[in-house]
């Protein structure tokens, strides 16, 4: 049988991300040829290069090799615009990890030379294949919840920003293009394609008064549906990741796929045992009665991201397309816009996105 080529692999940015990038395509290698990686800093450079990897000495150098196919770029988010550009335009599929760029004109700018240039661009919404967000969306998708009516994202930190770039605004630093991307993404994959019709977020600058270090958004879709996506670094108490609600039941789902769904077994039966705090009586709010629900475990979740790039594999050799696509890019960039923008006028932004 004849042997097909592995595509050739590089990365640009040997930090936190491209050694994670690194280790998961090594262990594709069936499928991947690593050539090697690129980094600015040469302390970076002598660190890959003791963990087996060949390190370019310059840019120009990795964009010079033919042998490299595909490269990843995982570099602070100010530069992902002109380094993907120069390796756009060396003839290079690339993969940019997100935030794919800081503003719509520049990611404009970088489809446009994929396009020109003939190759992939697509971005790494790795976090689209987290257990939680696929539990999610499942419980979504088949309506085990019933009509669902208000979704609830949220990832909680206790240390502030990490120290470095991402205090910074003029390297990409922040929240919103940090971690909002990602709850952004999934929101929007999730609700499968139904149009945002109002953004309204309040940004926070707890510990950092150049960029937010937390946000609260409030998204209104096309057929009512909300949604909340809730990003913090100065939470000492964690509330769940996911908190779903439907006519029927309501799910709240962790990190590694624990938590519950509770569904209403007889919604008629609606008696229970009034609450009684210090200073009142309440019966609206109290519990209901054991017999009149039910708790069910959250689906089984079985999931690889890897996929993301046994995906990129394919598309390159024309057999799929990118799973993250450029209109999907451009919808979250727009979302972080409108996020941006209500942040700084208190305004709801009222478009379709
Ligand atoms: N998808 C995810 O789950 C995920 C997780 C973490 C980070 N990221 C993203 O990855 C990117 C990098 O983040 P990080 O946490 O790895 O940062 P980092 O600071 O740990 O690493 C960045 C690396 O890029 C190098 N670098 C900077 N400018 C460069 C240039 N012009 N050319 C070559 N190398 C350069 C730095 O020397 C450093 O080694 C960011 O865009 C971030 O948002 C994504």
């Amino acid at each position: 049988m004849e042997q097909t080529k592995r595509p050739g692999f590089a990365l640009i940015g040997y930090g936190g991300a491209g050694g994670w990038h690194i280790e998961k395509v090594r262990q594709l290698k069936e499928l991947i040829d690593v050539r090697g990686i690129y980094d600015i800093d040469p302390h970076k450079s002598a660190a890959a290069e003791k963990n087996g990897l060949t390190a370019y000495e310059s840019l120009e150098q990795l964009l010079a090799d033919p042998s490299v196919d595909f490269i990843t770029v995982a570099i602070p988010n100010d530069v992902h615009k002109p380094v993907c550009l120069r390796a756009l335009q060396a003839g290079k599929h690339v993969i940019c990890e997100k935030p794919v760029a800081l503003s719509s004109g520049e990611l404009e700018e970088m489809i446009a030379a994929a396009e020109q240039n003939g190759v992939l661009f697509s971005v790494h919404h790795n976090r689209r294949w987290d257990e939680d967000y696929l539990a999610a969306k499942k419980l979504y998708e088949e309506n085990t919840l019933g009509r669902v009516f208000n979704i609830e994202s949220r990832v909680h930190g206790s240390r502030g920003i990490p120290g470095d770039w991402r205090n910074q605004k003029e390297k990409g630093g922040g929240m919103v293009l940090d971690w909002g991307v990602h709850l952004f993404d999934q929101l929007l994959m999730l609700t499968g394609g139904l149009r945002v019709t109002s953004v309204f977020a309040k940004l926070y600058h707890v510990t950092n008064t150049e960029v937010d270090d937390g946000f609260k958004v409030f998204l209104e879709f096309e057929n009512g549906l909300t949604a909340q996506a809730e990003v913090g670094t100065s939470n000492f108490i964690s509330i769940p990741r996911w908190y779903m609600q439907g006519e029927n039941g309501t799910a709240q789902i962790d990190w590694g796929v624990k938590g519950k769904i509770v569904m209403v077994s007889d919604w008629k039966n609606r008696d229970a045992v009034p609450v009684a705090t210090a200073a009142g009586l309440t019966k609206t709010m109290a519990p209901r009665t054991a017999e009149t629900i039910q708790e069910f475990p959250l689906p089984a979740i079985c999931a690889d991201v890897k996929d993301f790039y046994r995906n990129f594999v394919r598309a390159m050799a024309g057999q799929e397309q990118p799973i993250v696509t450029h209109s999907q890019i451009r919808r979250v960039m727009k979302l972080m816009e409108a996020v941006f923008r209500s942040g700084e006028t208190g305004q709801a932004v009222r478009e379709s996105i």
